[in-house]
């Protein structure tokens, strides 16, 4: 074993943590506003009252991220905000429990959400999928009933029913939106209202095997048509670390959660009796499928 390498492993989280940990308190921000600056000053603007903040600091120059001109660091990066997304206090947690992950211990994500964290989780949701919403809206006809599961904030069942269509979402959460009417349940447990058109957006992908069959069985059984859009996996089995390491990103914060392919797609519509359109490229890594009845 390259005792450098297992130390880099082993500790590879101290500099990743150091950089997150940074933006999070918004050094990086306050740089790129206000220029250069002391790290009195930088401190003092940001509440930060420890006096390793120099040490962090010096991390980061030393990790080619900050400069030191003088007594004064400024910025060599803007970080990406949806990357810091994923690297917060709550990826960390969520991290430290992949072991229990590993043993099948942890339960979906969305069983330990409150009503507050649902909410903030949806309204996030919504800007992810929001590039999508004109290409399904797209897809229905006025008078047409259309029930959007999952439908967390309701933003896309607003698109929906801006074109004419009965629009209705079927969600734990239950936003209050104007044109369409909001439904609670459980996908798994509860009814799904009749309609002629579902659609799963960003809902697939969160769920084991078994459970996206059970979910599709479900919906089948509610409509004629099904719209799926989701972030598709490549057809083969990936095997570079920063993919493999995202699908474990995924399983101890979401679950059993992993990125399919068109392929699986296509399989498991026709399970439910549906034949699976080409796939729709729909902007930001998006990608959209139709299953009609064949
Ligand atoms: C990733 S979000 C996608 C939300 C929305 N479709 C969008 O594209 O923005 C998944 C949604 O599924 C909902 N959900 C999760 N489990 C559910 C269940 N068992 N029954 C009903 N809704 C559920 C969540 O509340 C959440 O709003």
């Amino acid at each position: 074993v390259d005792p450098t390498r297992a130390t880099q492993l082993a500790l590879g989280f101290w500099p990743a943590r150091a950089f997150s940990a940074a933006a999070e308190v918004g050094v990086f921000a306050l740089l790129e506003a206000e220029g250069p600056l002391p790290v009195g000053v930088l401190a003092d603007r940001l509440g930060l009252r420890s006096p390793a903040v120099v040490d962090l600091l010096d991390a980061l120059v030393a990790l080619g991220v900050l400069a030191r001109d003088g007594d004064a660091y400024r910025s060599l990066v803007v970080p990406d905000p949806s990357l810091l997304g994923a690297a917060d206090g709550d990826a960390y947690r969520a991290w430290a429990e992949l072991p229990a992950a590993l043993r099948g211990e942890r339960a979906s994500m969305f069983a330990g959400l409150g009503p507050d964290e649902l909410a903030r989780f949806a309204a996030a949701m919504g800007e992810v999928s929001a590039p999508a919403h004109a290409a399904v809206a797209d897809l229905v006809a006025p008078g047409e009933r259309v029930c959007d599961v999952g439908g967390g904030d309701g933003r896309l069942a607003v698109a929906i029913a801006e074109r004419g269509a009965v629009a209705t979402t079927f969600d734990r959460l239950v936003p209050d939106v104007p044109g369409v009417s909001a439904v609670g349940g459980d996908f798994f447990v509860d009814e799904l209202p009749p309609s002629d058109t579902a659609v799963l957006c960003l809902v697939l992908l969160d769920w084991s095997t078994d459970d996206k069959r059970r979910l599709l069985a479900r919906v089948a059984a509610s409509t004629g048509r099904i719209i799926v859009v989701d972030r598709l996996g490549p057809p083969d089995r990936p095997t570079g670390a920063f993919d493999l390491l995202r699908s474990l990103h995924l399983l101890v914060t979401v679950g059993d959660a992993f990125h399919y392919s068109y392929d699986d797609l296509v399989g498991w519509l026709s399970e439910v009796g549906l034949v699976a359109g080409p796939p729709r490229e729909v902007g930001a890594g998006l990608t959209l499928v139709e299953g009609r009845a064949g």
